[in-house]
């Protein structure tokens, strides 16, 4: 019997369109999903194509049958809902497996859990790989961005098929890298969602300013969108908010779906961790944890309209004239998304210290490039600007490349800042965005005096500018 280089279980859209995009690359996988009609209904829609593409797809409805139709070491995907049902999988799958195979996470799985994984698997002669993939359902078909985690033998097995199966990036080479050890590539794809939430963010501080000070309707806050993404903001989160803006509401046949989609958004708690993770290393990703917070409040939204009653906030926009607005909008952006990308990469670097992980944010950049849900034109000139300077790792605000554009853009963010919030229009990611770059970069900051006053409460000490040592003041006498 020829055996499937690959395994797969859950045929939800992610695991099916995987699947699929490995076929149509020439591989023969076996799929496996609890519900077996969901198996049959599969193959039958989907078999024959793959046979065209010249891979193959195998459907099992046992897990005996499964582990025997795949060639060793076994390659066993896992794409379920992240928790505890992955660890139900490797439960139901571990009394099968043979030393040498290998299991991997390609959910979006906290990556603590699968630090837990590895180990758990290692010490049972297994390999446990995190590999976190980003690009929706989308890319999982055609070619998503892949962030490995695990063990280097792990990657020379996988890299071939991982090769095949990914985006390219702007040089049209593979959008997959092996990232570290243990849960590295799960923690990568944690902060790419934290910076994620972060440009969504700054993208509908935007869009309110646009909608309430211009009194602008939505196809021509896409028009703007739209022209920002033809040049240096160029992504796919400014493609789609064009899309998205235009379209009609089909339900009522009246104005603009966006206009009628609830102000309440949901989340499923990546861009969090980053910000718990971040707290707990002592690293500042405000505009992260400002986006996370951004979409707490706007969960409350009976208790705003009732507030809303209460004191019935004037917004009293002080706007430039639109033509002049809208290239200083497009600069602030810009320096916003910098400064989202130096929180996230020095929370990546002071982590890669911390648990001895050798991070090269350079591949990182490079891998973000294309079929992730954050690739832009922004992330070639980060990863070239990372290559030309030669430092893996260095703050992306010293990087010599990039200090040319804060140095640039950020007077543009200052400025819309400041509009912005004269008005009364709530700009907390691009506001964080400035103060984290203005904060980060300045010689001296206000701690001083928190260290006095924790000293006269507390005498928790203090130290000097002008000797070493700490030092307590009696402040009292
Ligand atoms: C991706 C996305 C993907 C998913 C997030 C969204 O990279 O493909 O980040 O992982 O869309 O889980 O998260 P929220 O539901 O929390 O916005």
């Amino acid at each position: 019997m020829t055996q499937s280089n690959l395994g797969l279980i859950g045929l939800a859209v992610m695991g099916s369109n995987l699947a699929r995009n490995f076929a149509s690359r020439g591989f023969r996988i076996s799929v496996y999903n609890r519900t077996n009609s969901k198996t049959n209904e599969f193959i039958k829609n989907f078999s024959s194509s793959a046979k065209k593409q010249g891979g193959a797809l195998v459907g099992a409805s046992e897990y005996t049958e499964f582990i025997q139709s795949l060639e060793r070491p076994r390659k066993i995907i896992i794409m379920v809902k992240a928790g505890s049902p992955v660890d139900g999988v490797i439960a139901e799958l571990l009394p099968h497996l043979e030393p040498g195979d290998i299991v991997i996470d390609a959910g979006n799985s906290f990556y603590k859990d699968t630090e837990r994984r590895f180990l758990e698997l290692k010490a049972k002669g297994l390999h446990f790989v995190g590999m976190g993939v980003s690009g929706g359902e989308e890319g999982a078909l055609n070619g998503s961005s892949i962030m490995l985690g695990g063990a280097p033998e792990s990657w020379r097995e996988l890299q071939p098929a991982l090769e095949a199966i990914a985006a390219k990036d702007f040089s049209g080479e593979p959008c997959v890298t092996y990232v570290g050890p243990g849960g590295a590539g799960h923690y990568v794809k944690m902060v790419h969602n934290g910076i994620e939430y972060a440009v969504m963010q700054m993208m509908s501080e935007a869009y309110a300013f646009l909608k309430i000070a211009y009194n602008l309707k939505p196809p021509a806050i896409a028009d703007i969108f739209e022209k920002f993404s033809q040049g240096k903001l160029n992504s796919f989160l400014f493609d789609i908010a064009v899309p998205v803006l235009r379209r009609p509401d089909d339900l009522t046949k009246k104005g603009f779906l966006i206009d009628k989609i609830l102000d309440r958004a949901g989340s499923k708690g990546t861009g969090a961790w980053a910000s718990k993770d971040a707290l707990d290393r002592g690293i500042s990703i405000t505009s992260i944890t400002e986006a996370v917070y951004a979409r707490s409040i706007s969960a409350s939204k009976e208790s705003r309209v009732a507030l809303s009653k209460l004191y019935k906030n004037k917004l009293a926009p002080k706007k430039l004239p639109l033509p002049k607005f809208i290239p200083l909008l497009e600069n602030a952006l810009y320096a916003g998304m910098i400064s989202c990308y130096a929180q996230g990469y020095d929370l990546i670097q002071k982590t890669a210290t911390e648990e001895k992980w050798d991070l090269n944010l350079a591949e990182i950049s490079r891998v973000w490039e294309g079929g992730c849900i954050i690739r832009a034109k922004l992330l070639n000139v980060l990863h070239k600007a990372y290559q030309t300077s030669g430092s893996k790792n260095s703050s992306l605000f010293a990087v010599p490349g990039i200090v040319s554009l804060m140095k640039k853009y950020v007077p543009d963010l200052r400025a819309v800042v400041g509009v912005v919030s004269a008005s009364g229009v709530s700009t907390p990611a691009l506001a964080t965005a400035l103060f984290y770059f203005q904060d980060a970069t300045s010689k001296e900051l206000s701690a001083n005096f928190i260290q006095g006053l924790r000293d006269y409460f507390g005498a928790h000490t203090y130290e000097r500018t002008d000797r070493p040592g700490n030092f307590h003041t009696n402040w009292i006498s």
